[in-house]
C-alpha cells in the first residue's frame, strides 16, 4: 500500500557541507521516519530555537532515507544564514512531504537552472530522462558537477567559466530546433528562466513543460494564502495547488 503520511515532528542537523559558493548540503536527524515521497514535493523548516526567523521556510527534499532527510540550500537571506552558520547540532521543526510532483514518462527532456537542480537531482541519477541540460551562473556557484557530467548532462554556464557558454534554456532552445523534440519537458529555476522556457514551447509547439514554482510560504499545506500565485485563470496556491504546474497554466496562451 502506498505510503502517504505525512510528518510533523523534531529534528536536529547533525552535518553540514558547503558544496559551492553559499551552497550547502544538510542532513536533519528527524524524530520519526521520512514517508516516501516524490521528486517535486517539499518540506517546511522551522528553526525552533530562534525568534528572529517566526515563519518556517520551504525547501525541496533532496533526499531522504528512514530517519534522515537531506536538503541543499543556498544562504540568501536570514533563515538560511542561520543554517549555514549556526553551530551543530542545531534544532528543527519539520513537515511534509508536501506539495505535488513532476509528471514522469519515457523519453521525457529535463531542464535546470542553478537551485532548480536540486528537486531534479535524484531522477537525473537515475536516468529517468532523454536528454538534461543544467545551467549555472558560473562555476563558482556549480554543485554536483562530476556527477552529472558521469551521466551525460549537458552543462552551461552563463559566463562560460563551466561548460558552454550561454543560458540553459538557450541551449535547451537550439537543441529542440535541431532534433524536433516532442513531448513532456519538466524544468526547475528561476521566475526568469521559466517565462523563457514558456516563449520556446509556445514558439516550438509540440512540447508541454513543467515547471515548480516559488513563493514565500508561511503555512506550506493550503490554508494561509501566503503563496497565492496569479494567473490568467485566477490564483492558485503554489504549496498546495503545485509547486509544479504546466507553465501553460500559469502564463497562459
Ligand atoms: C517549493 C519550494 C522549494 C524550495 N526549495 C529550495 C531548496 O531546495 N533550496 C533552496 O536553497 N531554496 C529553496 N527554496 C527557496 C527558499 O525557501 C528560500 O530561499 C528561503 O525561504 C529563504 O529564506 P531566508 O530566511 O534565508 O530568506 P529571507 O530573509 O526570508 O529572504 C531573502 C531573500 O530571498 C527571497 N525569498 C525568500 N523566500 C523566498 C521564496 N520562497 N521564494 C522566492 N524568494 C524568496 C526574499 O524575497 C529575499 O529577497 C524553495 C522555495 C519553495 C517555495
Ligand atoms: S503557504 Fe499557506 S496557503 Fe500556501
Amino acid at each position: 500500500m502506498k505510503d502517504v503520511r505525512k510528518i510533523n515532528c523534531d529534528g536536529v542537523i547533525t552535518s553540514r557541507r558547503k558544496i559551492a559558493n553559499n551552497i550547502y548540503h544538510i542532513k536533519i536527524e528527524l524524530e520519526e521516519r521520512f514517508p516516501i515521497f516524490a521528486y517535486g514535493n517539499f518540506v517546511m523548516v522551522h528553526l525552533k530555537d530562534y525568534m528572529n526567523v517566526l515563519l518556517p521556510r520551504p525547501f525541496s527534499i533532496f533526499r531522504a532515507k528512514n530517519k534522515i532527510l537531506e536538503l541543499v540550500f543556498k544562504e540568501v537571506g536570514t533563515g538560511t544564514k542561520m543554517i549555514a552558520t549556526s553551530i551543530l547540532p542545531f534544532n528543527v521543526r519539520v513537515w511534509g512531504p508536501l506539495g505535488n510532483s513532476f509528471p514522469f514518462g519515457k523519453d521525457m527532456l529535463c531542464v535546470a537552472g542553478g537551485l532548480g537542480l536540486i528537486p531534479l537531482y535524484q531522477s537525473i541519477i537515475k536516468r529517468n530522462f532523454k536528454e538534461v541540460f543544467v545551467g549555472f551562473k558560473n562555476i563558482y556557484e556549480a554543485y554536483f558537477v562530476k556527477s552529472l557530467q558521469k551521466r551525460g548532462v549537458i552543462i552551461s554556464s552563463d559566463d562560460g567559466s563551466l561548460g558552454e557558454r550561454g543560458f540553459v534554456t538557450e541551449i535547451f532552445y537550439q537543441y529542440l530546433k535541431r532534433t524536433n523534440f516532442k513531448g513532456k519537458v519538466v524544468s526547475c529555476g528561476p521566475i526568469g528562466f521559466l517565462k523563457r522556457l514558456w516563449e520556446i514551447e509556445r514558439e516550438v509547439g509540440n512540447i508541454e513543460t513543467y515547471g515548480s514554482f516559488e513563493k514565500h510560504m508561511a503555512c506550506g499545506f493550503g490554508v494561509c494564502l501566503g503563496c497565492a500565485m496569479e494567473t490568467p485563470w485566477g490564483f492558485v496556491k503554489v504549496c498546495s495547488d503545485g509547486p509544479v504546474f504546466r507553465l501553460k497554466d500559469v502564463f497562459g496562451e
